[in-house]
C-alpha cells in the first residue's frame, strides 16, 4: 500500500497545527510498523475517530490504537511524565494495551509541574502580547534544554541522587526568579514512584529506531503543531518552541535526513489557528463562525475556539519550501460543503507589490494586503465519496488549484471525522 511513501515517511503540519495530523497518522500505522514523535509535548492534541469511539493523543504517538503499532516518544520531544502515565491508562481502557510497545527516548527533556507554573507566570507577565501557550510548560522546558540546565529521561532512571540534586538546585533557581510555591520532597517522591514505572520504556531510541530498520521495519514521523509555529520559520514569537518543521522530525529521532524517503504536508482546506499572533486570511465575521461551528473548531488541547479563515496559499507553499513536502493530504474538504463560493487567499501584498516570499517581520504580516479567489462550492454532502471521481465536479476543482497554486501533488482528501473518511491515491 502506498509505495511511493518508501520506508521513512514524515507527516508535517502546515499551517499553524491541528490541520488533521493524527488522523492520517492513524491510518497508516497500519502500513509502518513505527511511529515516532520528534518534536513538542502535550501541547499537542491529535484526535482519531475509530470503531465508534473518540481518543485525543497528547504525547503519545497517534498509531498505538493499531495493536501491532510500536510507539516512540523521540529525544526532541519534552515530556510531562505524570501526563504520559495518565494518556498510557486512558488508551488501556479503549482495548489498546499499550505496554511493551512505548519506549521514550533517554535524551528526551523533562517537563516539572515548575515548568507549566513559569509558563503560566510568563504569559500574565506579557499581559495582552501573550502567546497563549497551552500552560504546558513547553517554552520553559525548551528554555532549559537550550540553558543546559534541563533534566532528561534517561537521568531519572539512571541514579534518583543525582536526579533528586539536580531537580532540586534547578526549583530553587527557578524560585528565586519566579516565587512560585513547590513541595520539593513531595515532588520528589511522586518522581521516584515515576521512575520505577517508565524504567522499562526507556532507552536509546535512536538505536532503536537503526535496529529496526536493519530488519526492515518502517518509521512514519509524526509531526505536531505545524510549520508556521516553527521556532525558526514561524510568526515568531508567535510559535511553539520546537522546530516543528521536517528537520525536526531528523534531530528529533536521530533518523538523518538522507534517510526520510517522503514527506506528507497536511493542509486543512481552510485555515485555523489557536493562540495570538498574525493570521492574514483570518475572517472574524459570518464565515469564519460558520467555518468553526461546521468544523467544530475547538483546540483538542485547551478546548479554546479556533480562530478561523479561508485557505492561504503564501501559507501552504512557505511549508512547501521549508519541509520539502511531496504530497498533501488536504483535510476537511467537508467543511466547505455547505459554503456556495470559497474564497482562496492567493498573494500577499505590501505597499502595492506583490510579495515573493513568507514575511519573516511580523508589521509587515499583519498589514498585508490579501488578494483572493473565489471558487464555486458544491453544496452537497461529499463524506460517502471514497474516490477522487466521486467528488463533485467543483470539489475536484478546488483539489485542483491547489496543486497548481501550490505545485505539489494531493494524495490524501480527508472528507469526514472516520478513519474511513479518506479518499486515497
Ligand atoms: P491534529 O492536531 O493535526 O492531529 O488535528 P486535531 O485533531 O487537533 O484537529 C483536527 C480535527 O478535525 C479533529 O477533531 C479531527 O477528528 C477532525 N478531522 C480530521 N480530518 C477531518 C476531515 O477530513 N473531516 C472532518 N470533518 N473532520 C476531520
Ligand atoms: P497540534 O499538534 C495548535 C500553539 C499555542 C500557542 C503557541 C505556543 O495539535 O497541531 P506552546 O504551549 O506550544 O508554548 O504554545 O502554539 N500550539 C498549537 N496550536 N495545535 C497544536 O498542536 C499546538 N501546539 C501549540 O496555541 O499559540
Ligand atoms: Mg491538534
Amino acid at each position: 500500500m502506498h509505495e511511493f511513501l518508501g520506508n521513512i515517511c514524515a507527516i508535517v503540519g502546515a499551517q499553524w497545527g491541528d490541520e488533521g495530523k493524527g488522523k492520517l497518522v492513524d491510518i497508516l500505522s497500519e502500513r509502518f510498523d513505527i511511529v515516532a514523535r520528534s518534536a513538542g509535548g502535550a501541547n499537542a492534541g491529535h484526535t482519531i475517530y475509530a470503531n465508534g469511539q473518540k481518543f485525543v493523543f497528547h504525547l503519545l504517538p497517534s498509531g498505538l490504537l493499531h495493536k501491532k503499532s510500536i510507539g516512540i516518544i523521540g529525544n526532541g520531544c519534552v515530556v510531562h511524565l505524570p501526563t504520559l502515565l495518565e494518556e498510557i491508562a486512558e488508551i488501556k481502557k479503549l482495548g489498546a494495551d499499550p505496554t511493551g510497545r512505548i519506549f521514550l527516548s533517554d535524551r528526551a527533556h523533562l517537563i516539572f509541574d515548575y515548568h507549566q507554573k513559569i509558563d503560566c507566570i510568563e504569559e500574565e507577565r506579557k499581559g495582552k502580547d501573550c502567546v497563549g501557550t497551552t500552560k504546558r510548560g513547553i517554552g520553559p522546558a525548551y528554555t532549559d534544554k537550550a540553558r543546559r540546565n534541563g533534566i532528561r529521561a534517561g537521568e531519572l532512571v539512571n541514579g534518583f541522587a543525582e536526579f533528586s540534586a539536580k531537580f532540586r538546585n534547578n526549583v530553587e533557581k527557578h524560585q528565586e526568579v519566579y516565587g512560585f510555591a513547590e513541595d520539593i520532597e513531595c515532588e520528589l517522591e511522586r518522581y521516584k514512584k515515576i521512575a520505577a514505572e517508565i524504567k522499562d520504556m526507556v532507552c536509546d531510541t535512536t538505536e532503536y529506531i537503526r535496529d529496526a530498520r536493519r530488519a526492515g521495519k518502517t518509521v512514519l514521523v509524526e509531526g505536531a503543531q505545524g510549520t508556521h509555529l516553527d521556532l525558526d520559520f514561524g510568526t515568531y514569537p508567535y510559535v511553539t518552541s520546537s522546530n516543528t518543521t521536517v528537520a525536526g522530525a531528523c534531530s528529533g529521532t536521530g533518523i538523518a535526513p538522507s534517510r526520510v524517503e517522503s514527506v506528507i504536508g497536511i493542509l486543512k482546506a481552510y485555515t485555523t489557528r489557536v493562540g495570538g499572533g498574525p493570521f492574514p486570511s483570518e475572517d472574524t465575521g459570518e464565515y469564519g463562525e460558520k467555518l468553526r461551528a461546521i468544523g467544530s473548531e475547538y483546540g483538542a488541547t485547551t478546548g479554546r475556539p479556533r480562530r478561523c479563515g479561508w485557505l492561504d496559499i503564501p501559507v501552504a507553499r512557505h511549508a512547501v519550501l521549508v519541509n520539502g513536502i511531496d504530497y498533501w493530504n488536504v483535510t476537511k474538504l467537508d467543511v466547505l460543503s455547505e459554503f456556495a463560493t470559497i474564497k482562496i487567499l492567493t498573494n500577499y501584498k505590501f505597499n502595492g507589490k506583490e510579495l515573493s516570499s513568507f514575511p519573516a517581520n511580523l508589521e509587515t504580516l499583519e498589514h498585508v494586503d490579501c488578494e483572493y479567489i473565489e471558487m464555486p462550492g458544491w453544496q452537497s454532502d461529499i463524506s460517502g465519496c471514497r474516490t477522487f471521481a466521486e467528488l463533485p465536479e467543483t470539489a475536484q476543482q478546488y483539489i485542483k488549484k491547489i496543486e497548481e497554486l501550490t505545485d505539489t501533488p494531493v494524495k490524501f482528501i480527508g472528507v469526514g471525522m472516520d478513519r474511513e473518511a479518506m479518499i486515497m491515491s
